[in-house]
């Protein structure tokens, strides 16, 4: 059975992807051992709690430095020892000793197709604003590996998304997070804990 941790900032739909998915048998020999927010009232944990699943604070804010937060947060991962870490909307910089210690065990979903409309001061609805700005007819998401990067990682899955006319980002975020975000991200843990991937 795949030990999960999902680490997560806010509303937690894509968490809810994947809890019912487990749930519904689409995603085998997987559980969720902790949902990790940094921020605490993130409805993410809310969700967590309505599943019986274990929720974690940790919040860069609460400590003195980025790197005593860094140390704490790594040392945290080691003691929860998941086979697999899911970035689902985790908007915090993976610390590098963590990418380390978990190579290959680390998956982020971001809403668009890699290499478009990523990198840093690229996230939630931040890159759909970018996409309608720039006038792209098709996003989608893409779920790839955590390195030491941000969104540089091999690349697992991605899913076109038509924008349709008059999209504003609020709309296309949502059309993106049900026709692939919600199906591409349980899926690949799906493959990952059948040793698909
Ligand atoms: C999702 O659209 C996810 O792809 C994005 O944040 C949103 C979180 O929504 N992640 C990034 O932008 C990472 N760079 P959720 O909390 O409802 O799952």
């Amino acid at each position: 059975m795949l030990k999960v941790v999902v680490c997560v900032s806010g509303g937690g739909t894509n968490l809810q992807a994947i809890i019912d998915a487990i749930e519904a048998g689409k995603v085998t020999n997987a559980e969720i051992k902790a949902v990790i927010s940094n921020n605490a009232g993130a409805k993410a944990l809310d969700r967590a709690a309505k599943h019986g699943i274990e929720g974690i604070c940790f919040s860069p804010k609460t400590f003195e430095s980025r790197e005593a937060f860094n140390e704490a947060f790594t040392a945290k991962m080691k003691e929860l020892a998941p086979d697999l870490i899911v970035l689902a909307g985790f908007l915090v910089k993976i610390p590098g000793a963590m990418v380390e210690a978990f190579p290959g065990k680390i998956i982020n979903i971001h809403p668009s197709l890699i290499p478009s409309f990523c990198g840093v001061g690229y996230y939630g609805l931040k890159v759909h604003e970018k996409a309608l700005e720039r006038g792209v007819k098709v996003t989608g998401a893409t779920v790839h590996f955590v390195d030491g990067g941000m969104d540089t990682g091999p690349i697992i899955a991605q899913k076109a998304v038509y924008v349709q006319p008059g999209d504003t980002p609020e709309v296309l975020q949502r059309r993106v997070m049900e026709e692939a975000e919600w199906i591409l991200l349980p899926q690949a843990i799906d493959d990952i804990a059948n040793g698909r991937i």
